[in-house]
């Protein structure tokens, strides 16, 4: 197999401040930022990554990733954002019990707006659990990842991440490219088969 470029259109989604650009930054190579800079409508960052494909082999990834603020005042402008987009990473904070439970929403709008394309489920800022009582368990972000399952009609596993300590950051994307690669593939032969 010669070996090309994949573009693929991504959004990260979930509540304000859970940690959705700290991600990207992360994913980016850059220094985590304490401070909250809230996302205004979007932002956009791009990425190249040679990624390991289960059952193929490495393969080379554009990432597009839009950035899409969590503030309740852009829901509508959030849609058009969508348009395009092949996977979602839909991020709560393990710390913030209202983040988790507006997640399901996440996923309504995702699959509304983009298509029922793969969703990889973030319960972020795990280092938290060591200072904040009561944080949301890994048993509770699997029965999260469950019902958003139903949402997108197909599996969506849960990863959980520290964008400050830059824990799980990779894996939560090469997660995504795995998915999003091998549903790009069905509806490639699901094509075929039909002409
Ligand atoms: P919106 O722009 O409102 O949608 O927010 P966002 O989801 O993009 O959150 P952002 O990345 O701006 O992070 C919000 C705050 O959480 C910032 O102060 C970050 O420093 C902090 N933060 C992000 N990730 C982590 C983490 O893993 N652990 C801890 N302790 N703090 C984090």
């Amino acid at each position: 197999m010669t070996t090309k470029e994949v573009l693929i259109k991504i959004v990260l989604i979930g509540d304000g401040a859970v940690g959705k650009t700290s991600i990207a930054k992360r994913y980016l190579g850059k220094e985590f930022e304490h401070e909250y800079i809230m996302t205004v409508g979007v932002d956009f960052f791009k990425k190249k990554s040679k990624i390991a494909i289960e059952n193929v082999g490495e393969i080379d990834f554009v990432w597009h990733i839009w950035d899409l603020s969590g503030q309740p005042h852009w829901r509508h402008v959030r849609p058009t954002f969508y348009r395009g987009a092949r996977g979602a990473l839909l991020v709560f904070d393990v710390a913030n019990k209202a983040s988790y439970d507006d997640a399901p929403e996440w996923a309504k709008e995702f699959v509304k707006n983009a298509g029922r394309y793969p969703i990889v489920l973030i319960g972020n800022k795990i280092d938290l659990r060591e200072s904040v009582p009561d944080c949301t368990t890994k048993d509770e972000g699997e029965a999260l990842a469950r019902r958003v399952a139903q949402i997108v009609d197909t599996d969506v596993p849960y990863i959980e991440t520290s964008a400050k300590l830059g824990i799980n950051i990779e894996d939560a994307f090469t997660l995504l490219a795995n998915l999003v690669f091998k549903k790009i593939m069905d509806e490639i032969k699901a094509e075929r088969e039909k002409s």
